[in-house]
């Protein structure tokens, strides 16, 4: 474990205040140094291991130029859908590069990622027989998920309920479901699970690589199967308050590296590959949702209501989860008064923090919700009418550049249909002091970046 720090917002009050004029708040802000630091700190954690990859989870940040910054940085992406699949090919992702992890999957999306060469990782061996109606010939290389049932223990921790899991297959249907690819031509074998989420143990990936690695020696000497890789998958957590430490990723690749000495080595599997599909410890500290106070109610309770909503960031109202807040300029002064940080939405749910410490807020601040940098922006929804946030890189060289505009009236009109719309919808804006449509970004590849105060 690392000592726990204290949270900073990435960019300075003047440099928020710069941005906001010109994409509006709420916006996702990512920090493309720390991405890049971070990836690097992960692939010298398992620079042991020769076959060593990191397939990005698309789901946990689906933008096209974050995922082609972790291309560039040697990554490939696990993807789960149709939609995951075209953003992965269109930053150049193809063949291996890519891993298809599904469950319940439409034909179409095996389809594509049959098209594309990505690995597939099959959720059940029921998939067996109806990729024989797809694919005229099988791959050489298949994946298999497992779930090994009861419960998943850390010493005498229990971390999570695989036995409730929908994914995976099961200790039998694996030997069997290798048995079935062979038969089929597949030469090469990988095996993956995921087993516990958004974990601060540093003995998780250890012990599920003991797991894994046990496993596919016993496939192995069943079946005489070849074993091209093992995918340990994303879960590993990261601190979302200030007082939790963070993973010491390199003690997470040590304990890694031990088990594969201990087991693959002696059993001269020493060339089996290492994958993960981290989603959240590599994204979500690099990035933050930036919100303005609009309202400060005073009732049964003090509330800070703000122009973000669960619709820009659902893990607080969904999962009940922290996401540190500071408020930009202030982030030194006392945290000395208690609000309800809320958004708008006709749900009491919509909080960002309850009863949470912080410096007096004044309609008008700009605050920072901390580490929203995965499943933050994607998990993203309209109720209510609200529309998804933008999306903001700060590059290298200090300047903020818009990698996705925010959504528009416009889009969320298109698919209804109503008379007029959405073309008159500039009547509306026009009505309540808005920028029209001419005046909106349409293509954040078009939009000139924004160089910084310091
Ligand atoms: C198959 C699969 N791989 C990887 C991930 C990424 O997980 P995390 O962001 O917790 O690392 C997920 C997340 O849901 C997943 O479903």
């Amino acid at each position: 474990m690392t000592l726990p720090s204290p949270k900073r917002p990435p960019v300075s009050l003047e440099a928020a205040e710069a941005i906001a004029k010109r994409w509006p708040t709420p916006f996702h802000l990512y920090d493309e140094a720390e991405i890049r630091r971070r990836v690097r700190e992960l692939q010298r954690a398992f620079a042991w291991n020769r076959g060593f990859r990191e397939y990005f989870a698309v789901k946990a940040t689906p933008n096209p130029t974050l995922l082609g910054i972790l291309a560039g940085e040697g990554c490939g992406a696990d993807c789960s859908s149709f939609a995951e699949l075209v953003l992965a090919d269109r930053v150049g992702l193809r063949g291996h590069d890519l891993m298809f992890s599904s469950n319940a999957t439409p034909i179409e999306d095996y389809r594509l990622a049959i098209d594309l060469g990505a690995i597939l990782n099959l959720d059940d061996i029921s998939h067996i027989p109806v990729l024989d109606g797809l694919l005229e010939t099988w791959p050489e290389t298949v994946s298999l998920r497992f779930n090994p049932g009861g419960v998943f223990a850390v010493t005498t921790d229990i971390m999570d309920n695989p036995g409730e899991a929908k994914y995976g297959l099961t200790r039998p249907q694996l030997t069997a479901a290798v048995g079935q690819l062979l038969e089929r031509g597949v030469k090469r074998i990988g095996l993956h699970a995921f087993l516990v989420s958004n974990t601060l143990a540093e003995a998780y990936y250890p012990k599920l690589a003991e797991l894994l690695f046990g496993t596919a020696v016993e496939l192995q000497r069943e079946t005489g199967c070849d074993i091209a890789f093992i995918n340990l998958s994303g879960g590993i957590g990261i601190p979302y308050r200030e007082t939790e430490p963070a993973v010491d990723i390199a003690a997470v690749g040590a304990g890694v590296e031990a088990a594969f000495a201990k087991i693959l080595s002696p059993a001269g599997m020493g060339d089996v590959a290492i994958f993960l599909e981290l989603g959240r410890w590599l994204l979500a500290p690099a990035g933050c949702l930036i919100a303005r106070v609009l309202h400060l109610k005073d009732t049964h309770r003090r509330y800070a209501g703000l122009d973000a909503c669960a619709a820009n960031l659902m893990r607080p109202a969904m999962y009940g989860a922290y996401h540190h807040i500071t408020v930009l300029g202030r982030e030194d002064a006392p945290r000395d008064h208690v609000y309800d940080v809320t958004g708008g939405l006709c749900e009491n749910n919509d909080k960002f923090a309850i009863q949470r410490e912080l410096p007096e807020l004044r309609p008008g601040d700009l605050v920072c919700i901390h580490d929203t940098g995965a499943h933050g922006h994607a998990m993203g929804y309209n109720y209510n009418g609200k529309l998804r946030s933008a999306e903001i890189l700060l590059t290298c060289d200090g300047r903020a550049r818009l990698i996705r505009r925010a959504e528009r009236l416009e889009d969320y009109f298109a698919t209804l249909g109503i008379s007029g719309l959405p073309g008159d919808l500039d009547s509306y804006r026009e009505r309540a002091g808005l920028r029209t449509a001419a005046d909106l970004d349409s293509d954040p590849l078009q939009t000139e970046p924004l160089v910084l105060p310091e």
